[in-house]
């Protein structure tokens, strides 16, 4: 699939962003472990968030689909989960999921029938030893396929294999991790903890620097007992029924700030706007970008705040700025933006001095290889960067030090989305920067978080055309 954009100058109007994909995977395995149903509204209906959603139907948790966002998840309890699957072998298929893949290979742990876990081209690429390596640790029966690396290590793939070393129902007592996380990774953390859910002892998790806490705020409210001392979180796991549930026994999932951030940088950009979007979740371990934004002189204003289920949320106003200062990104805030990279290169490309971001390492390990992807694509559009893996960093120039005019406008520019939906609705953006019609291949991704994009794109003025693969072009 593919999209033809137009450069526009102006946006105006209220975007309504989905259900955040981060939560919605939780929210759905969380609520599977507990004691009593959960309804969940705001669920996110993409692709991603229903893989997970597959898979907890796939080990026989009865789901009501009451419509495409709320759902009545009668859970099982976590001794479910402790006897599950002694009978058949089971197969499931993330598709292009890392999150649901990586959570519930933790929430497997304790199975004892043969499983296997995998997904697309894309995810069976992405390195899986991060969570092998420590569930083994814990006990668990689990092989990736090995991988050598051009370095002599050895990762793990795709499709991942629990109990296929041992004779089925043969059960071997799990034990609890004191792990300090190498990389920082919230997906490695939350799998970890719900491996440690399920086992007796205390879980220890150290991260090098602090990562979404979803997980962590959804079990508290689930009733678990869980504390965090600066980069330590300490949660108490049991060989017991977890007599767990939800007060109210009602969730509602905010709206997804990774998906609000694509139209908080487009109205940034823009020549003129005016854009608003309500009831996003503002959880200040995924907002970096607000941060640095506001840092760099943006003009974003914050209203209505409030807390949903320990979860920040609020409704966020943008306004066009000419004027965006340069700024030094550390890894410690990279972690808070990292499903933002995409889209925040274009708010650096549109500063007044360079940006430098440092951290850039794990960018490599996401649906595509973003600093690759990105600067590739960009670099199409006479944008300039300076790369430096050796010391972890990007510097990006933004356009006022480039030559714009170095672009051939005649014909379009095809840029690659990579089937990647956070380049590709990314480059879709980069179209404000005016260079000419931007044909955006490899889009077909961008349903896996953000259904409705094409839809709210629309709505505040964006001009396009899709092309699907059966060569019509449906005319927006
Ligand atoms: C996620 C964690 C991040 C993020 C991904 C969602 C999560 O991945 O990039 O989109 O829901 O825990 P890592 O944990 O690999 O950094």
């Amino acid at each position: 699939m593919q999209v033809v954009v137009e450069p526009c100058e102006v946006l105006l109007g209220e975007v309504d962003i989905p259900g955040d994909k981060s939560i919605s995977h939780r929210s759905v395995m969380i609520a599977a472990l507990a004691k009593a149903p959960t309804r969940i509204s705001g669920f996110l209906s993409g692709l991603d968030a229903l893989a997970s959603l597959k898979a907890i139907q796939k080990i026989g948790i009865q789901v009501d689909e009451l419509s495409a966002t709320e759902l009545l998840v009668h859970g099982q309890g976590s001794d479910y989960f402790k006897q599950l699957l002694s009978q058949q072998s089971l197969e499931f298929d993330f598709h292009n999921a890392g999150t649901g893949l990586r959570l519930f290979s933790g929430l497997l742990s304790c199975a004892t029938c043969p499983i296997t876990l995998t997904g697309d081209e894309s995810l069976r690429r992405r390195p899986m030893k991060r969570i092998t390596q420590p569930l083994r640790q814990m006990g668990v029966d689990i092989q990736g396929a090995n991988l050598s690396n051009s370095n002599n290590s050895v990762e793990e793939l795709a499709p991942l294999y629990i109990n296929f070393n041992k004779t089925p129902k043969l059960r071997i007592k799990l034990k609890p991790i004191d792990y300090v996380l190498p990389q920082a990774s919230a997906q490695v953390k939350s799998c970890l903890l719900l491996a440690g859910l399920l086992i007796e002892g205390e879980t220890i998790i150290t991260e090098p620097v602090q990562t979404r806490d979803h997980t962590e705020r959804m079990l508290k409210q689930f009733g678990i007992k869980i504390k965090q001392h600066h980069r330590k979180i300490v949660m108490q796991g049991s060989a017991k029924e977890l007599n767990i549930a939800l007060k109210h026994n009602h969730y509602d999932v905010v709206k997804d700030f990774s998906s609000a951030a694509f139209f908080i940088v487009a109205a940034l950009i823009a020549k003129e706007s005016n854009i608003s979007i309500k009831k996003v979740g503002l959880n200040p371990t995924r907002t970096g970008l607000l941060t640095v934004l506001l840092q760099m002189g943006a003009d974003i204003k914050i209203m209505n705040q409030h807390s949903m289920h320990d979860e920040p949320v609020g409704d966020i106003l943008v306004t066009s700025k000419n004027k965006l200062k340069g700024i030094h990104i550390s890894h410690d805030m990279l972690a808070l933006m990292i499903d933002e990279f995409p889209v925040f290169l274009l708010a650096a490309l549109k500063a007044s001095e360079p940006t430098v971001i440092e951290g850039i390492e794990e960018l490599a390990y996401k649906e595509s290889h973003r600093v690759e992807t990105m600067v590739k694509a960009l670099n199409q559009l006479g944008a300039k960067f300076e790369v430096n893996y050796a010391e972890n960093k990007l510097i990006v120039y933004p356009y006022g030090w480039s030559n714009l005019s170095t672009v051939s406008k005649k014909n379009s520019i095809v840029l690659d989305g990579a089937k990647d939906h956070r380049v590709a609705m990314s480059l879709f953006i980069a179209s404000l920067f005016g260079v000419g019609e931007l044909k955006i291949s490899a889009i077909e991704n961008i349903d896996t978080s953000f259904p409705n994009f094409f839809d709210e794109a629309k709505k505040i003025g964006f001009c396009f055309k899709i092309i699907t693969n059966q060569g019509g072009a449906e005319c927006q």
